[in-house]
């Protein structure tokens, strides 16, 4: 049996408990926009800090960037944006939906949501015509077709037209990569799923610059790094695949591409949420014919001059984000109690939330001893301090957050300086000197498994 679809449970408690919120929702929501709320603006900051830590700064072949989202409107002329970034549209006049003409088995029907578009007699489909997904605007006080700009639909054309710039300043040889993360922007025309596919969404990419005939080499090293890093989450491995590319799906830009994929289960089931690509050598020589700027790496040892090979790893933190939500998401039986539990099982490293201080009652000095534990672990790491409800209530809430040691602080503790941690997960409890609290969850974290 296929996992089960936790989407709709998942939109719920993330609004619930302030991981996301539907953005503008007081004026009837942006179409497939999101906010990110407090925990869910900790949880997509630990991805990108593992992300940068593990592509970055644990590397010495990769510096980072941070390029601008605006960038001159001839880099998308040259990248193949404007005239290749385009998905079929059909318009149905008789329902008023829009679908993507390739897609329409993905699609459902406005009127009747088990049919697809097309299956009704009376479906009006028109001829699909070609839709530009990048957002135009214009750059200056002038509304005219020489100050068009666009929102950057992908990150990587910042690291492409820095090349140069980066491998001089760093005094990089080829091999090497660029890495950042930054927003990106796509008008897709049937986004959905959550944050699955949103019109705005934050990509964390690297080039890595090759000799062209290692390219092939470094494609498959770095298809296997990328699977390893989402293992590293705590996505559970049987949810993880890879996808090969078939010459029909390769992008304009491609000479050969995987992806990772991960089951989100239901009818979803296993989506790409990384793209590894093989980009040979077209971007660099497109800006070069574009620009009539030189992009080429000279190998000083081998005296030969060339333009070099792109491999790239392109994740969406969003994506990855809802990966971890769906993959975390479980509910279970408590013995003796009516009412289950949902907890989120996200691993600690990724938790918003790593540890919960409860005082058990609001007396005999118990409140004064958590503030004074919180304050000192806040100095490490993210804690909750929860004085209200029953301590059975506060545990449910620190589940559902995915929270992975709640300590308590009770009678005994006033005496002995001693608190109970409790585990997220085997709900086991430890008796724990104050003391070496620190230590102790410092400890719990580094060797979750
Ligand atoms: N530079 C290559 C590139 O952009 P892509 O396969 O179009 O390749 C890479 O996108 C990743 O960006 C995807 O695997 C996905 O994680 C994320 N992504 C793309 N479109 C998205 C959207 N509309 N919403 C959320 N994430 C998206």
């Amino acid at each position: 049996m296929g996992h089960p679809d936790v989407m709709d449970k998942l939109v719920s408690l993330c609004k619930r408990r302030g991981y996301i919120f539907q953005s503008s929702e007081i004026y009837g929501g942006a179409g497939s926009v999101w906010d990110y709320g407090p925990l869910g603006v900790e949880l997509k900051r630990n991805i990108k800090d593992l992300w940068w830590q593990a592509m970055v700064r644990s590397r010495d072949d990769v510096e980072g960037l941070d390029a601008a989202i605006l960038m001159h409107p001839r880099v998308w002329e040259a990248s193949g944006h404007v005239a290749g970034f385009v998905d079929p549209l059909v318009d149905c006049k008789t329902c008023k939906g829009r679908f993507r003409a390739d897609k329409l088995e993905d699609a459902r029907c406005l009127r009747k949501p088990s049919k697809h578009p097309g299956e009704f007699t009376d479906c009006q489909l028109t001829e699909p015509r070609q839709f530009n997904l990048m957002f135009k605007t214009f750059m200056g006080a002038v509304e005219e077709s020489a100050s068009a700009a666009y929102l950057r639909p992908e990150t990587a054309q910042g690291i492409f037209v820095n090349f140069l710039n980066v491998q001089q300043a760093m005094r990089q040889q080829v091999p090497f990569g660029i890495a950042q993360i930054g927003k990106a922007f796509r008008n897709e025309i049937t986004p959905g799923n959550f944050i699955f596919r949103t019109r705005e969404f934050e990509q964390m990419e690297m080039q890595f610059f090759v000799e062209p005939e290692t390219s092939m080499t470094w494609f498959e090293y770095w298809k296997t790094e990328r699977l390893k890093w989402h293992q590293s989450l705590g996505l559970a491995p049987e949810r993880l695949e890879y996808h090969q590319h078939t010459p029909e799906e390769l992008a304009h830009y491609a000479k050969a591409a995987f992806d990772v994929q991960f089951d989100f289960g239901g009818t979803l089931g296993f989506q790409e949420i990384e793209g590894v690509h093989n980009r040979g050598d077209f971007d660099l020589s497109r800006h070069m014919e574009c620009s009539g700027k030189k992009l080429e790496y000279f190998d000083q040892q081998k005296n030969r001059r060339y333009v070099p090979y792109v491999v790239e790893t392109s994740v969406g933190a969003d994506r990855v984000a809802l990966a971890l939500l769906v993959n975390g998401y479980r509910e279970e039986d408590v013995a003796g109690e009516e009412e289950g539990r949902v907890v989120l099982g996200l691993h600690p490293t990724i938790a918003p939330v790593k540890a919960a201080i409860f005082p058990l009652t609001k007396k005999d000095g118990q409140p004064e001893m958590a503030h004074r534990i919180a304050d000192d672990l806040r100095k490490v790491f993210p804690v909750d301090l929860d004085e209200s409800g029953s301590i059975g209530k506060r545990y449910r809430r620190q589940d559902e957050i995915g929270t992975p040691f709640c300590v308590t602080v009770d009678g005994e503790s006033i005496v002995d300086q001693t608190v109970t941690v409790r585990d997220r997960d085997t709900l086991r409890q430890d008796r724990v000197a104050v003391s070496a609290l620190r230590a102790y969850l410092a400890d719990r974290l580094a060797n979750f498994s």
